[in-house]
């Protein structure tokens, strides 16, 4: 049945992923709210290094993100002043006399697992079931890599990963910029699913801007979608090797934030401001379909919605992944 509402969304399996909330350089002197998975939350740098707290004071349930970072790396509630060190832990009630704490045991804000990796925070709400997702491009001396934060999208985060692995939406969407024009058929291509990652691999001749060519030229393709939804492109063309890495906030289940990284080992003379608005084309384009697409969260029963087996091969191996790995209904 086709529906237009994510009934029964459930995200609490999605907790168990390092999930990228914010850019490291957003958090600095000031506690910064995000939102990850519908919970509200509250990053600050205590002794360098970023925290991650629900945005709430045990105390009277204020947003703590309304509050400061003291100079000794406590979270200070704007309420009523309890102070939070760097584990979460109440170190200071302020109404009550300085020699004479009685701070109850469970006066702790809720601490999560926090990290900081590619320049980015990332945040698993619960044990984490796997590692934050590996992008090797960026420390291989052979290739140069930009990164853009490209803002919030209203839908779900796997609708943008899922999207990553349908070749058909190319000649509609990106006309004259991505896909084979006047060539709408897409051929058999490779899928398989390996250890929580969708692969689909294939060789076309490509045009143009897809590949960043200024002719013709044949070009590997592989994509690969791995748990919950990081998305890698990479292209191995005649001059060389293009990658791209999706990263997405889910922020709840009707929006998300996007982040891209691009690397190359080719046309290290161009400026990056080319690839930079070569991408700034495309995204637009995707948005606005996505954003339309009902529900917002991918059902990832393949009763729902309408599949053909060859042109969405890769999206029925990623919902079927998704399904297996999660069992919920919509991620
Ligand atoms: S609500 Fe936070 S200190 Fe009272
Ligand atoms: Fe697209």
């Amino acid at each position: 049945m086709v529906t237009q509402m994510s009934a029964g969304a459930d995200l609490a399996p999605l907790r168990r992923f390092w999930h990228p909330v914010a850019e490291s350089s957003w958090v600095e002197d000031s506690p910064v709210a995000v939102t990850l998975l519908g919970e509200g939350l509250v990053l600050f740098r205590s002794g360098g290094a970023v925290r991650c707290f629900a945005d709430l004071c045990v105390h009277r349930g204020t947003r703590l993100s309304l509050g400061w970072v003291t100079d000794d790396g406590c979270l200070q509630c704007p309420y009523h002043g309890w102070k939070y060190d760097a584990d979460g832990t109440c170190v200071l009630i302020p109404s009550q006399p300085a020699d004479a704490q009685r701070i109850p045991g469970r006066a702790k804000a809720v601490a999560y697992g926090c990290e900081e990796r590619y320049g980015l925070v990332w945040v698993a709400l619960e044990d984490p079931l796997k590692p934050v997702p590996e992008y090797p491009w960026l420390d291989d001396p052979e290739f140069h890599t930009w990164s853009k934060f490209c803002g919030i999208r209203e839908a779900g985060a796997a609708r943008f990963a899922e999207n990553a692995l349908d070749l058909a939406h190319l000649d509609f969407v990106h006309p004259g910029l991505l896909g084979s024009p006047g060539d709408t058929v897409i051929e058999p291509y490779d899928v398989e699913i390996d250890d929580g990652v969708v692969y689909m691999r294939y060789t076309k001749r490509s045009v143009g801007p897809e590949t960043f060519a200024d002719g013709v030229e044949t070009v590997r393709h592989e994509i690969r979608v791995e748990m919950p939804y990081t998305f890698t492109l990479i292209f191995r063309g005649e001059r060389g090797t293009t990658t791209i890495w999706g990263l997405h906030h889910p922020i709840d289940e009707h929006r998300c934030a996007l982040w891209r990284y691009e690397s190359r080992n080719h046309s290290l003379d161009t400026p990056d401001q080319e690839f930079i608005d070569f991408l700034d084309l495309l995204l637009p384009q995707d948005k606005d379909i996505i954003e339309s697409q009902r529900p917002h969260m991918v059902p990832v029963d393949l009763t729902e919605e309408l599949h053909v087996k060859v042109a969405d091969a890769g999206a029925i191996a990623y919902r079927r992944m998704l399904k297996e790995e999660l069992g919920v209904a919509y991620v």
